[in-house]
C-alpha cells in the first residue's frame, strides 16, 4: 500500500495553504533544492562540459522516460522526455500521418486543450490542401471514426471538466478502421492508471509539470508503440534523434527506435528536478493512487454540492469517468476563485464560468479537503467573490 502519508511528507507545501491545482503545476518535492543544487555545484559548476559525459545528462531523457513510462504503462525502452508538449504533440502526429499515406483527415474533439488543435492545424496546412481537422463532440468521436480518417488525435482527460475518454474502447474501434491514435495524456499521467501497451496505443504525449511534479517548465514525454518505432521519419529530425549526432554528418538518419523523437539539447536542471519528483513516484502505486483519488473526490463533491448551491458541477459523478480533478460552473468563478485563493485555497479557473480544483492524493487528503471546503463555504454563502480586486483578470487564470 502507498503511505500518503510518507509522500505527502516529501513535498513542501507553505503554511496556510491548500493546494488544489497540482493538475496545472506540481508542488515543490522537498529534496529538489538539495539536488539541483548539487547538481549546479558538483557537475555544471566542477565537471563544465564534460558533465556530458561523466553525469549522464545526455541519458536523463531516456532514463527519466522509463521512469514514467512505468507510470503510463509503456514498454521499457519506448518512452523519451524533451522539447514541450506542443512539440510532442506535432511530432506524434506527423508521425501518424507517415504511417497512413492514403487518408488524408484527423479527428479529435472540441474537448481537446487548444494547443493540440493549433498544432494539428499548422501541420495540416504546410501538408497541402487536401489534408484537414475535424472536430467533433467528445461524444460523437467513435460514430464519427470513418474510413477516410488518417490519426485519432485525442486528450484523455479533459482539461476544463475532467470527463476521461475510454482510451481502450476507442483505440480498439479506430484501430478497426485503419485509424492510427495519439493520446495527450497531460491529465493522466500521475493521475490514473493509463497502460498503453494495453490499450495497443500508437502515440501518446504528456507533459511532466502537472501531475509528476516535475516543476514549471519541465520537460514533455513521447511514447511509440513498438511497431512503429524504427518505421517512422521524424518531422522535426533534430541532431539529437540522429543515429550517430557526434558523428555530425550532413545527412539525416534516424537513431533507433524511440530516441528518434528527441530533437535538440535536452534540459538538464529541469530534467535533475524531475528526478527527485519520480523518487516519490517509486513510493506510489498507481491502483492506490486511483482509488485514495476517486475517494476524494467524491468526497469533495459530496461536501460541496451539499454546502454550497451555488456551484454546479460540471465533472462527471462516476469516478470511473473522471480524471483526478473535480470542477464547478460558477457565472463569476474568475472572481470566485480569487477569493478562495487569496484565503490559501488554490485552484483555478477556466474560461468561461469554471473553477477548477485538482485532487491529488500523494499530497493531498480529508483533512485539507474539509478545510478547503469550509473555505469555499464561506467565500460562496456570504458571496466574498463580490469585490473589485477579485474582478481583475491576471494574464493566467
Ligand atoms: C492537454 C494539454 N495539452 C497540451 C498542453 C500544453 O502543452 P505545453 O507543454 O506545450 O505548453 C496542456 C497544458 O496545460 C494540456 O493541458
Amino acid at each position: 500500500m502507498t503511505d500518503f502519508a510518507a509522500t505527502k511528507s516529501m513535498f513542501h507545501l507553505p503554511d496556510g495553504v491548500i493546494y488544489l491545482d497540482g493538475n496545472s503545476l506540481g508542488p515543490l518535492p522537498r529534496a529538489a533544492t538539495a539536488r539541483i543544487g548539487k547538481m549546479m555545484q558538483d557537475e555544471w559548476g566542477e565537471m563544465l562540459i564534460t558533465g556530458w559525459n561523466k553525469a549522464g545528462w545526455m541519458q536523463k531523457s531516456t532514463v527519466l522516460g522509463d521512469r514514467v513510462g512505468r507510470l503510463i504503462g509503456a514498454q521499457p525502452g519506448h518512452v523519451v522526455m524533451g522539447d514541450t508538449l506542443s512539440i510532442k504533440v506535432y511530432q506524434a502526429l506527423a508521425s501518424a500521418l507517415e504511417l497512413n499515406p492514403s487518408r488524408k483527415v484527423v479527428l479529435s474533439d472540441n474537448g481537446n486543450f487548444p494547443t493540440d488543435l493549433y498544432m494539428a492545424d499548422g501541420l495540416l496546412r504546410s501538408l497541402g490542401d487536401e489534408y484537414g481537422l475535424r472536430v467533433v463532440d467528445p461524444d460523437a468521436v467513435a460514430e464519427n471514426l470513418t474510413d477516410d480518417i488518417a490519426a485519432l488525435m485525442l486528450t484523455e482527460v479533459d482539461y476544463r471538466t475532467g470527463r476521461k475518454h475510454d482510451m481502450r474502447a476507442l483505440t480498439a474501434l479506430a484501430h478497426a478502421r485503419g485509424i492510427i491514435t495519439i493520446w495527450d495524456l497531460a491529465h493522466s499521467a500521475g493521475a490514473l492508471p493509463v497502460d498503453l501497451a494495453a490499450c495497443n496505443a500508437d502515440f501518446a504525449v504528456g507533459c511532466s509539470y502537472k501531475y509528476l511534479n516535475g516543476g514549471p517548465g519541465a520537460p514533455a514525454f513521447i511514447y511509440v508503440a513498438p511497431r512503429h518505432a524504427d518505421k517512422i521519419h521524424p518531422a522535426l529530425s533534430g541532431w539529437l534523434g540522429h543515429e550517430a549526432p557526434f558523428a555530425f554528418d550532413l545527412d539525416y538518419r534516424p537513431a533507433p527506435g524511440v530516441e528518434r523523437m528527441r530533437v535538440g539539447t535536452p534540459p538538464v536542471l529541469q530534467l535533475t528536478a524531475l528526478e527527485a519528483a519520480m523518487d516519490i513516484w517509486d513510493m506510489a502505486d498507481m491502483a492506490d493512487i486511483r482509488a485514495k483519488s476517486i475517494e476524494l473526490c467524491d468526497l469533495f463533491i459530496a461536501e460541496v454540492e451539499a454546502k454550497c448551491p451555488e456551484l454546479t458541477l460540471v465533472s462527471p459523478r462516476d469516478g470511473d469517468q473522471r480524471g483526478s480533478q473535480v470542477s464547478f460552473r460558477f457565472h463569476q468563478g474568475y472572481a470566485a476563485m480569487q477569493a478562495l485563493i487569496a484565503r490559501g485555497v488554490i485552484g483555478d479557473f477556466r474560461a468561461p464560468d469554471i473553477m477548477r480544483f485538482g485532487i491529488t492524493p500523494l499530497y493531498i487528503d480529508e483533512r485539507d479537503l474539509h478545510a478547503a471546503v469550509a473555505i469555499i463555504t464561506d467565500v460562496m454563502g456570504n458571496a466574498l467573490w463580490d469585490h473589485p480586486d477579485y474582478k481583475i483578470r491576471a494574464a493566467i487564470t
